[in-house]
């Protein structure tokens, strides 16, 4: 593992040169609240019919580790969500195991680099390294590291924005529930992007704004504004929110995302593998591609991108 640490992390080089793809916030148009056409071609592949489970480039895993999006599992996650302040232990360590799975359907994990960016509690680390992948942690809270409970190694801090990793140093790039906690994310798309090497998979989750969840501990009422969200928690419990809006918490759509992903597409950055409701049943993956409905029913909006060949190695 300290091999794997030094490879991919060690090597701290400044982020010069981002991909392309980084004018997002150029882009004005808006979307059309229309579904299927359009929403069809934000994928640069064809879309297993209505998934019921996932696509999966490892055929050989065995029928137990394969990741099933039934409605169970997504009862299952829910109900460990709903202990996560009184159980962390049960509900970190369920959606790590799931996390794993879900990845897997998209990439072979086994002797992979994975960077893990956000990676919180070590959770993540031992399940990603019992599926095989040389597993490194990112984070800028280092307290975030050990909430499993002993010190996990394989840990980097830094920033999502700033990755102290080199251009093309790892081949799956994994970031779960943190794009939201980021001023610009673009900037951490691009990060993504760039350290991921070509053909490499990149793995991006996050809850919308206008998710159910978007205002994380103050929510439904961040529908009325963050800010009196704010306040209306402080009221009732007497202390500021972990995740406050503008600090440490940004109102992120969809919508944005996939600006940027279009982009990025668009200047031969990437392509775009799949887009997804991350926890649902496979029967509604399709919600995630309908621009509006989206923001709100998708609870957490998953982005799987793959990136391009350099230009020299295209053929
Ligand atoms: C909600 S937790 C997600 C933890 C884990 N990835 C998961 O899915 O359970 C958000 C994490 O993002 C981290 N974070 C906040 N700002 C960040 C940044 N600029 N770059 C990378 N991680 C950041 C926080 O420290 C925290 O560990």
């Amino acid at each position: 593992m300290l091999v794997a640490v030094c490879a991919v992390a060690a090597t701290v080089v400044p982020t010069a040169g981002r991909p392309p793809g980084s004018d997002a916030d150029t882009e004005s148009s808006p979307e059309p609240p229309s579904p299927s056409p359009s929403a069809e071609s934000e994928l640069s592949q064809p879309q297993p019919p209505s998934a019921e489970s996932e696509p999966s480039p490892s055929p050989e895993l065995p029928d137990e580790q394969r990741h099933r999006a039934t409605l169970r599992r997504s009862v299952a996650l829910f109900r460990g969500f709903l202990h996560e302040q009184s159980d962390p232990d049960r509900f970190y360590s369920l959606l790590a195991d799931d996390s794993v799975r879900q990845l897997r359907s998209y990439v072979d994990l086994v002797g992979a680099r994975v960077l893990d960016v956000g990676g919180g509690p070590g959770y993540f680390a031992t399940e990603f390294r019992r599926a095989g992948a040389a597993y490194i942690g990112l984070d800028p809270a280092v307290g975030d590291f050990a909430a499993a409970g002993a010190a996990v190694s394989g840990m980097v801090r830094g920033s999502g924005t700033a990755l102290p990793v080199r251009s093309g140093g790892v081949e799956v790039c994994y970031s779960s529930n943190v794009l939201e906690h980021v001023a610009e994310p673009e900037a951490m798309l691009d990060e993504l992007v760039r350290v991921t090497r070509a053909g490499g998979t990149v793995f991006v989750s996050f809850t919308p704004w206008l998710s159910p969840w978007g205002g994380h501990e103050t929510s439904p009422w961040h529908f009325l504004g963050g800010e009196r969200a704010r306040r209306r928690y402080l009221r009732r419990n007497g202390r500021e929110p972990k995740n406050r809006v503008g600090h440490t918490l940004f109102p992120v759509s969809a919508a944005r995302a996939m600006r940027w992903a279009r982009a990025a597409r668009r200047a031969g950055a990437i392509d775009i593998v799949d887009v997804l409701p991350r926890y649902h049943p496979g029967w509604a993956r399709w919600v995630a591609r309908v621009p509006v409905l989206r923001e709100a029913l998708t609870w957490n909006f998953t982005m799987v991108l793959r990136k391009a060949a350099e230009p020299d190695d295209r053929e």
